[in-house]
């Protein structure tokens, strides 16, 4: 099953018409294998870019939809605003960051796989407003897939954090359990071990006491 951070929500649950409509909002992009190719991508540290894509897309579908706005162009350029095939990290011939320009090879490759509306095309051209883009985004529903982008961010890095410290905690606790644990073993062997040599001094002392006695 396909998650949404921070969401309950299942986009599969066929009695859930939320889950339908958004489903046939993105249809045809989500099963789109230059798309799913955005899973082996880290993005924020923690999520994949196709998870972070995917955020995206759902919590603009939601506002746009709560709204009463134009929440399929919403929900398809959200999954869209992201689509690059390069490393977050990556640098070109003169060591300029590849990030820097995202959104335009985003557009790029949109308009090479799908077919856009206008909307579309500004709400992924301009979704890092106001850090890099051509201008503010022009549309209302560009604005929220620019709002989600952020707020996904957020939470994704959030999470993720928690995630990871909570990880992190478990593994000490279990090998502080398992010290403790391997410890008591040790103390009980050693026990035992002293149990059995006061046992058979003991025995000797006896047999010998014996021998003088009788
Ligand atoms: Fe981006
Ligand atoms: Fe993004």
């Amino acid at each position: 099953m396909v998650k949404i951070t921070g969401s309950k929500f299942d986009m599969y649950d066929e009695n859930d018409t939320k889950a339908v409509t958004f489903r046939n909002c993105v249809d045809g992009i989500l099963e789109n294998g230059e798309v799913s190719s955005l899973g082996g991508y880290k993005h924020h540290h923690f999520t994949t870019r196709l998870q972070h894509s995917l955020n995206v897309s759902y919590y603009s579908y939601c506002l746009c939809r709560k709204l009463g706005w134009d929440f399929r162009s919403a929900a398809r350029a959200g999954l869209m605003h992201d689509l690059y095939f390069f490393e977050n990290t990556s640098v070109d011939e003169n060591g300029q960051k590849l990030l820097k320009s995202h959104p335009f090879r985003a557009l790029e490759n949109s308009e090479r796989i799908f077919e856009l509306n206008e909307i579309e095309k500004d709400a992924i051209v301009n979704h890092m407003w106001p850090c890099i883009s051509l201008s503010r985004p022009r549309y209302k529903e560009s604005m929220v897939v620019s709002f989600s982008d952020k707020f996904c961010a957020v939470i994704e890095a959030t999470l993720g954090a928690s995630l990871f410290a909570a990880r992190k905690s478990s593994a000490a606790a279990n090998s502080i359990a398992s010290g403790i644990s391997d410890a008591y073993v040790q103390t009980k062997e050693t026990s035992l071990y002293m149990l059995r040599s006061i046992r058979g001094t003991a025995a000797n002392v006896i047999r010998l006491a014996c021998s003088f006695i009788i």
